[in-house]
This record gives C-alpha cells, sequence and structure tokens, in this order.
C-alpha cells in the first residue's frame, strides 16, 4: 500500500493535511517531527510531507527531522514552515522578512511556474493563501523558483531531481484555488501514488493498530448511540472483542425506541456492554433548569459522573475511546461553536477520570466515511444512517424545564414527524428534522370544549456542514398529515408551527 508520512511541525493546519491526502485515496500518517529515521524507513512512504508550524527555522529551538530524512530517495514537500525547513537544511539561507510589506497573511494573487510538476496544467496565475513572515533569502544549490507573489519571489521553489518542492502558501485550505490540484499532483505524480486506498483498507489497517497499541489492556467506551460512538463501537469490538468495556449512558432524553434499538445492535458481539438507565439522575438534575447552556452543563457533568461510576465498577480501564471525527477535531480548534459538543461529547471526559491513554481512531473521518466503515462492521441501516443527534438530546428540544411529561410529549410528536418523513420518501434529502415543544400554551378547540395547550414545531433544514443551513421545502402535504396526526394523536398539544427560519440568523436546535 502506498504511505504518506506527514511530518508534525506544530502548525494549525496538519489534520486538514492528512484530510485532504485521505481524500485523494493516499493513506497518510501524522507523526511528531521527530520520528526517529529507523522508524521512518520502517513505515517506508512514497512521499513525505513537512507541515507548516509557529518557529522560525533560523531559531536555536527550532523544530527539525532526523537529517537522514532528505537522504532516503523519496519526494518530500514542504509547506510554509516546512518549506523554510527544506531549503534552509539543503543550503539555502532563511530570514525574517525586512520589509513588512514582504510578510504574507491570506490571500494572495500568486504566479506559477507550470514547467514544475507540482504546477502542471494550472492558470498561470491563482490565489493561495499565504501566512508568513519569513523567507528565503537565497536557494539551496540545484533548487530553482517555481512561483511567485508581489511580494514574496519565491512563493515556490523546487529540486526536481532530487523530488524536493516547498511552497510558502498553504495549498490544504480550502481558499488556496487550487490547492488539492497541488497535492494531488504531488502524490500522484511526483510520488506515483496509486489512489487506491478504500474504507476497507483503512478498516482492517485500524483493526491492526489497535490490537497492537491495545495489547492485554482494557478499553473502555461511552456510547452515545449516535453515529460516531456506535461505529467506534463496532471497530474496536473487531479489533479488541472481549477487551472492550462500552457503556451505554441512556440519559432519558433519546428518542422513541432508540436506546433500545442501540442495545440490540450490539447484543451478540464479544464486547461487554452495559446500558446504565440514568434518565432519573438526569431529569432530577435539570429539574428547575431553563436556561440553555446550564442544561448543557448539567448534561455533560453527570454523563461523566455515571462513567466514573462505571469506570470504578469495571476496575481498570488503560485506554478510554472516543468518537471524535474530523469536524470535531476542526470545530474544537475553533471554539465557540464546539464548545457545547465538547462538553458532552470530548474533552471533559478524560479530565476526571484517569486513563492512560486516549484511542480516537476515527479522527480523520468525515461523517460520511464513518457510515461507510459502519456499514462494512455489519452495524444496522437505523443506527447507521441516523441523522446527527445533540449530545443532550431531547433536553435542548424541550424549551424551558425539562419533565418526564413534555419528554413524553416532545418524543411521540418526534416519531410521528419522523414516520410521515419516511412515509414521503424524504429520509434522506431532509439533513436533519425534529420536533421542538415550546413552553407556549394557547387555545383551541377541540370537539366541543375549548383546550389551552401546548405548540409543537417541526423543524427540517437542508445542510451540508451544519454550520450554515436552509429550511427544508417540504410538501404540504406532509405538513398537513404530520399536523393533523400530531394533534390528534398527541395529547396535550393543539397547535404545530413549521420552523421557515434559516441559520443564520437561527441556528438549527433552538436552545
Ligand atoms: P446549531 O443548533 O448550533 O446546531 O445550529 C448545529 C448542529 O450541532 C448539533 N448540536 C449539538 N450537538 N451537542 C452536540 O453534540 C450539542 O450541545 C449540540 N447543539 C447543537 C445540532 O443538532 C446540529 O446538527
Amino acid at each position: 500500500m502506498d504511505k504518506i508520512l506527514i511530518l508534525d511541525f506544530g502548525g494549525q493546519y496538519n489534520q486538514l493535511i492528512a484530510r485532504r491526502v485521505l481524500e485523494q485515496q493516499v493513506y497518510c500518517e501524522l507523526h511528531h517531527f521527530r520520528m526517529p529515521l529507523e522508524e521512518i524507513r520502517r513505515f517506508d512512504p512514497i512521499g513525505i510531507i513537512f507541515t507548516g508550524g509557529p518557529h522560525s527555522v533560523y531559531l536555536p529551538d527550532a523544530p527539525k527531522p532526523d537529517p537522514g530524512v532528505f537522504t532516503l530517495g523519496v519526494p518530500i514537500l514542504g509547506i510554509c514552515y516546512g518549506c523554510q525547513l527544506l531549503a534552509q537544511e539543503l543550503g539555502g539561507l532563511v530570514t525574517a522578512a525586512q520589509e513588512d510589506s514582504a510578510r504574507e497573511y491570506g490571500r494572495t494573487l500568486t504566479a506559477f511556474d507550470t514547467g514544475c510538476a507540482l504546477f502542471h496544467g494550472l492558470p498561470a496565475e491563482s490565489i493561495t493563501w499565504m501566512s508568513h513572515g519569513d523567507y528565503l533569502a537565497r536557494l539551496p544549490e540545484g533548487f530553482r523558483l517555481a512561483a511567485h507573489s508581489a511580494a514574496c519571489p519565491n512563493a515556490a521553489v523546487c529540486d526536481e531531481a532530487r523530488g524536493f518542492y516547498g511552497v510558502q502558501f498553504h495549498p490544504e485550505v480550502e481558499h488556496t484555488e487550487y490547492g488539492r490540484e497541488i497535492l494531488r499532483r504531488f502524490l500522484r505524480e511526483i510520488c506515483g501514488a496509486a489512489g487506491d486506498w478504500t474504507m476497507e483498507d483503512f478498516r482492517r489497517r485500524t483493526v491492526a493498530q489497535l490490537r497492537a497499541q491495545v495489547g492485554e489492556g482494557r478499553v473502555l467506551l461511552a456510547l452515545s448511540g449516535g453515529v460516531d460512538s456506535s461505529v467506534l463501537a463496532a471497530l474496536l469490538d473487531e479489533a479488541v472483542g472481549e477487551r472492550l468495556t462500552c457503556v451505554f449512558v441512556d440519559h432519558g432524553l433519546l428518542r422513541r425506541n432508540e436506546a433500545d434499538e442501540v442495545a440490540a445492535a450490539f447484543a451478540g458481539r464479544a464486547l461487554a456492554f452495559r446500558r446504565v438507565d440514568a434518565g432519573s439522575r438526569f431529569l432530577e438534575r435539570l429539574r428547575g433548569v431553563t436556561e440553555p447552556e446550564e442544561k448543557r452543563r448539567i448534561i455533560g457533568e453527570e454523563f461523566i459522573c455515571v462513567l466514573e461510576a462505571e469506570a470504578a465498577a469495571i476496575g481498570t480501564a488503560d485506554f478510554l475511546a472516543q468518537g471524535t471525527i474530523y469536524p470535531d477535531v476542526i470545530e474544537s480548534g475553533l471554539g465557540a461553536g464546539a464548545i457545547s459538543k465538547a462538553q458532552y461529547n470530548d474533552g471533559g471526559q478524560p479530565a476526571r477520570v484517569a486513563f492512560r491513554e486516549i484511542l480516537e481512531p476515527l479522527r480523520l473521518l468525515f461523517k460520511d466515511e464513518v457510515r461507510v466503515l459502519g456499514r462494512q462492521l455489519g452495524l444496522p441501516e437505523t443506527l447507521v444512517s441516523r441523522q446527527p443527534f445533540p449530545g443532550p438530546g431531547l433536553a435542548i428540544r424541550v424549551i424551558g424545564e425539562v419533565t418526564a411529561e413534555k419528554l413524553a410529549i416532545l418524543r411521540e410528536a418526534d416519531a410521528i414527524f419522523r414516520e410521515e418523513i419516511a412515509r414521503a420518501g424524504l429520509e434522506r434529502t431532509a439533513s436533519q428534522y425534529f420536533a421542538v415543544l415550546t413552553d407556549l400554551r394557547s387555545v383551541g378547540v377541540m370537539g366541543d370544549g375549548r383546550s389551552y395547550d401546548r405548540a409543537v414545531v417541526l423543524r427540517s433544514v437542508q445542510s451540508t456542514d451544519f454550520m450554515t443551513a436552509d429550511w427544508s421545502r417540504l410538501p404540504y402535504e406532509l405538513l398537513d398529515r404530520a399536523s393533523v396526526r400530531i394533534v390528534n394523536e398527541v395529547k396535550g398539544v393543539n397547535r404545530v408551527l413549521y420552523d421557515i427560519t434559516s441559520k443564520p440568523p437561527a441556528t438549527i436546535e433552538w436552545e
């Protein structure tokens, strides 16, 4: 199998580089820049990428790889810091830009020498994304210029005879217009990668790695019932079987039948599956709480408490497995949007539960890839194609205080809406859809009597990344059927509304 080694010098986009390489169906691994030469030889890469990083190569504490990497006869692509490192280590000179105007940050019009293999077939000029304050004052012997911008005479350099390429800009970010194409050229044309890596390879390799890493150890996985943690459970089950304990914390805030479906999917596997029905504990803690972030905080905290208690009951667990996927990695680097998720799914847990190591084998996958893997691992379609569901569950879809009665109403209304969407064949078309129980009561007439009941909101959105979303143009007939059924079948509801707000300015959830 063709393998690319990415040496990590601490740049902010390093995971993104790995992601981009995988997108070209080429296997890669991200390793610390200090990876010993012997290990690099054993890894046997067909190409190496040096990432960017926050340092200056000419300062004494600058991170550097084993100089032997330059003698392996393997093509190297240096990005930003990696480019400067490549140039300096091979005899060039890197200095701090003297003039402010020579520093470049952001969008930069760049001219390419399309005679260089990295840029064959590209337009002569396009936009790249730069972020550097240092520049190459003198090129090493054998190198030539391959791109320039107004401020930077050497936006890219190459020594094609030895297979060394350096770019000052970041080909991995979206804003670099032909970034994907440049990386593809490095991988396919320069390194000769076949681009035939598949999810089946990922599965085989990850299973082998997990077996080696876990050895005789024990693994604990907190299963939330979502796609990511479920797929991780199935993957770990294949890799380490009975060394794995899955703790499924049913916080009582899942949708109708969901908890039973999750439990059923894991019955009959080798892993130890512990279902903790903690619904009453969570409800107790949520009593009187109306503020959304407070609900999230309490649920996150309670989740950790339950997990801690379970970990103690199990005895020792050496590894904690987490279903972190690529968008979570990106989000947690970007703050704001990730804070809520971090509390529940990520960061929070290890802080109070002591484990030797954290396992996150899905961290380079996107959701659709996780689903493909899940199907390969034999998980039922109901679980694999489940739409995104927030960690705090129905607690943030019941507006105001969460009570057992309100949860029951919401569960029924939500199930009806989902049934009607399925009946209309729109399950795969709408990205996320659900019901919200408002805290609003309004007057209605039912039979001969006057009602004073709750209003339910239906929400359905179209989105690819869930950062922005548009409301789904659902057929009126479908909305009508859902509305009639909810009002007739769910006691306590006399009004149904459909949310026609996009994100922004609204969010997808109501809390
Ligand atoms: P918003 O409401 O911010 O939602 O537009 C974007 C996506 O994130 C989900 N979401 C959450 N997921 N914990 C989660 O794990 C949370 O606290 C949380 N809040 C929102 C939401 O369902 C949508 O897919």
